[in-house]
């Protein structure tokens, strides 16, 4: 038995909204969704996505399962490719008791990422599809009809298209556009270490001239299409999109990220912040100093940078129609919230992302203990220009809640995963106010 509402017609003064991604079950227990079913006063539960993960035992974030007593059970212990897989795999994530718990409490609003397909998925092929593994395509449809068996969506076009972009409307206070950023149109991702080569230099022309392409397409033309259209003729005082990838610019210096390809580097990261935070306040630095913060490059070739000029598009039209932005975004497994700028560098709304359920964040892929990841989460956004903060550590939830004059995030963190025992250990929270 559960609780579910519908969406409100009018007299709304305030939408609550719980967001989710990335809750992926060998490598720990949904506390952030019982978290969040211990309060009964959402309007909705918005997932981002990576609702499942498709791997294998012995796939990524599946090391420390069996110690912790969330290994894969024998009857889907493989990685996903057939309908009969999809389904078990979703059937083993409903038996998390924190999951069963947030599905009786509020109606969730999903659109899926990457790992209800596999990991990268573009339009026509992933990262995590061989060519010894099968035909991409079918693999794709069985997927796709499992998440419509397994979560609540009434898929608009018909349940063997998988088209799911579609919108709510809160009243005439929001509306909420939901993404796929993912399946449908993306074309394949640029890869950063194509553009190094072996003695660490970085072409940074060849590289530059790829991003800039005006045909690369995050969204594909007739949802990009159907975005503009939707946003021009909707009414509501904020317009919220859901989907799955980080909007806001992250980039940081050619020496980092050619760094992190070679094992990263806490130190090197430090280094730069200062390097930076001296620059800000005026400090007097070297020119080759100024050259090592200014070189900069998106971290994340498979989010929103990677794509920058059909954001720009996005931004410019937002802008030009004056809507009240706010993007939330998942899949990185940590917590962000940037200020979005055009390219002119004017603020055309902001960007709240959710840490993962479960995933392991930026203090496994930088091997850094809890007191290093808090050293630089507090450090980034003096190198990140659009961002105002990160939690690069913490597995939680974000609740979103919107008013006329402005809108509020609230980062919930958990102790922990390892067990289903847990408590809620820390907070952080942000006003977006309205001018
Ligand atoms: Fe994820």
């Amino acid at each position: 038995m559960g609780r579910t509402k519908t969406l409100p017609q009018q007299g709304v003064e305030q939408v609550k909204l719980a967001v989710f991604s990335c809750s992926n079950y060998p490598a720990g227990y949904f506390n952030a969704y019982q978290l969040a079913a211990q309060s009964d006063d959402w309007d909705a539960v918005l997932h981002l996505g990576d609702y499942i993960y498709e791997y294998g035992t012995g796939g990524y974030a599946t090391e420390r399962a069996a110690k912790i007593g969330r290994a894969l059970p024998e009857d889907s212990d493989g990685e996903l490719y057939s309908l009969t897989d999809y389904r078990k795999r979703y059937a083993l994530y409903r038996t998390d008791t924190g999951l069963q718990a947030l599905h009786a409490t509020a109606p969730f609003i999903a659109v899926w990422d990457d790992h209800e397909i596999s990991n990268d998925t573009w339009k026509a092929g992933a990262q995590n599809h061989g060519e010894d593994e099968g035909d991409f395509f079918a693999r794709r449809a069985a997927a796709v009809q499992a998440y419509y068996e397994w979560l609540p969506i009434r898929p608009p076009m018909g349940e063997h298209n998988p088209q799911i972009y579609r919108s709510f409307h809160f009243g005439d206070l929001l509306d909420l556009h939901m993404l796929d950023t993912r399946v449908i149109g993306r074309d394949r991702q640029l890869d950063f270490k194509s553009y190094l080569d072996s003695d660490g230099g970085f072409d940074g022309r060849a590289f530059g001239a790829a991003l800039a392409d005006p045909n690369r397409t995050l969204l594909g033309q007739p949802q990009l299409q159907w975005l503009q259209e939707t946003l021009a003729a909707s009414t509501g005082h904020w317009q919220l999109l859901g989907q799955q990838v980080l909007m806001g610019k992250m980039l940081l210096p050619v020496e980092m990220m050619t760094g992190f390809y070679r094992g990263g580097s806490p130190d090197l990261t430090a280094e730069l912040i200062g390097l930076k935070a001296a620059s800000l306040q005026g400090k007097p630095i070297s020119d080759s100093q100024r050259a090592r913060i200014e070189q900069v490059v998106p971290y994340n070739l498979d989010a929103w940078d990677g794509y920058a000029v059909e954001r720009e598009a996005v931004y410019e039209q937002v802008k030009g129609l004056g809507k009240n932005l706010v993007v939330v975004a998942g899949d990185t497994h940590n917590a962000w919230y940037s200020q979005l700028k055009d390219a002119k560098g004017d603020m055309v709304g902001v960007e709240f992302a959710t840490p993962s359920v479960t995933s392991p964040g930026m203090e496994t892929y930088l091997k850094m203990d809890e007191a290093a990841a808090a050293e630089m989460a507090a450090g980034m956004p003096v190198l990140v220009d659009e961002l105002q903060y990160c939690n690069l550590h913490q597995r939680g939830y974000m609740a979103l809640t919107f008013h006329r004059d402005g809108v509020q995030a609230e980062w919930k963190y958990v102790d922990n995963i390892d067990s289903a025992e847990f408590v809620e250990v820390a907070r952080h929270s942000v006003t977006h106010q309205l001018a």
